[in-house]
């Protein structure tokens, strides 16, 4: 199913040239102050309209139906929509037949028995992460005073990546990307021991990302070839903090009290106007396919702030999770059990 989250439960929906994207959360406290505003810089971070993103551009208004009255949210499910205004669906009824290499075109097509929606990707385009980032606003809150950020390590393995980027966009090609994320000031103790380690429950929602192709945590897989001596981050404090962090502040599944340290791949964007092969369902014959439509060069430059959104459901999830109820005040740590 489509759930994310024990305690704290993030559902998606929409369709990219439906009428509107959403997310319904649940397990937000009663009384946390939200007002529109504070999701403006991040739905900017988000948006298209910049050098190697897609063309379309959308005003992303938030429209709240439920969990929040005179700017407090009550402890009901909180729902939002977004309405889909900017929307060329023309540009991909030919995928309906000739699926795009790499995309979800054909694997949706297989799975819902040719029901699924190939206006703009449907429910796989990268515009439905939109909901995963209004959620991410609200979780980043209630980690508060936990900081989460993202940056760009490199785009198409390069660092400065402009000139790159120029060429991508000139051959009409495309670029992935690496973004690095990390998290501070989460406390010693969340993560479960096993199926629920901290790093498979990040794991688990940052491959729900669209694109994504490898994640790694602290030395990640350079670690393969280091030293145990290199690797292991000598313990300087009663309270855990190491010299270094190659293990990316999770220990057995479990936080170290260090900043957490992950590193995703990103794939260059599927729809290129290079053309490719494709077979056509209907005649069986593979055909040349120039991708049409508004396209990111590079999405990779718009998941940082996805990125940020990601752990940070996974985050609240786990907190809940490994906190008792003394722990919790409105998203803020009151005591540390450690100490
Ligand atoms: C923010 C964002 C924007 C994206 N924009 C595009 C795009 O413009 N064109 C495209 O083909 N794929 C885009 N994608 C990626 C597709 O959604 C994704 O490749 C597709 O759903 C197939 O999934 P997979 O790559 O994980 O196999 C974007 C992804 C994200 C996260």
């Amino acid at each position: 199913m489509n759930t994310f989250g024990k305690l704290f439960r993030v559902q998606l929906f929409g369709e990219s040239h439906g009428p509107a994207i959403g997310v319904v959360i649940d397990g937000i406290p009663a009384g946390l102050p939200l007002t529109p505003e504070e999701f403006r810089d991040d739905l900017l971070r988000r948006s298209g309209g910049r050098k190697g993103g897609t063309p379309r551009v959308e005003e992303d208004g938030l429209i709240f139906l439920s969990g929040v009255v005179q700017g407090h949210t009550t402890g009901s499910p909180l729902a939002v929509i977004v309405n889909n205004k900017n929307t060329i669906s023309s540009d991909y009824e030919s995928f309906k037949n000739s699926p795009r290499p790499g995309h979800a075109d054909f694997v949706s097509r297989l799975k819902s028995g040719g029901y699924s929606d190939a206006r703009g990707g449907g429910h796989h385009s990268g515009r439905v992460t939109l909901a995963l980032v209004i959620a991410g606003v609200i979780a980043k809150k209630l980690l508060s005073p936990a900081v989460v950020s993202s940056r760009i390590i490199e785009i198409g393995g390069e660092n400065p990546w402009d000139a790159k980027l120029d060429q991508a966009i000139a051959e009409g090609d495309s670029l992935g990307g690496i973004i690095e994320c990390r998290i501070d000031g989460i406390r010693a103790g969340i993560g479960e021991p096993f199926f629920d380690s901290l790093e498979s429950v990040l794991s688990h929602i940052v491959f729900a990302i669209p694109g994504i192709r490898g994640i790694e945590f602290g030395d990640g897989f350079k670690a393969a070839g280091m030293w145990g001596s290199e690797h292991n981050d000598p313990i300087l404090t009663t309270s855990g903090e190491t010299a270094k962090n190659g293990s990316g502040g999770v220990n057995g599944g479990i936080s170290n009290g260090n900043r957490i340290v992950l590193r995703v791949a990103v794939k260059p964007t599927s729809s290129i106007s290079k053309a490719q092969q494709s077979i056509n369902l209907k005649s069986g014959v593979i055909e040349e396919l120039t991708v049409l439509g508004r396209h990111d060069a590079c999405f990779a430059l718009r998941v940082p702030v996805v990125l940020e959104a990601a752990a940070s459901i996974a985050l609240v999830d786990m907190l809940y999770q490994a906190s008792a109820p003394h722990i919790w005040s409105h998203g803020v740590v009151v005591k540390d059990p450690l100490n």
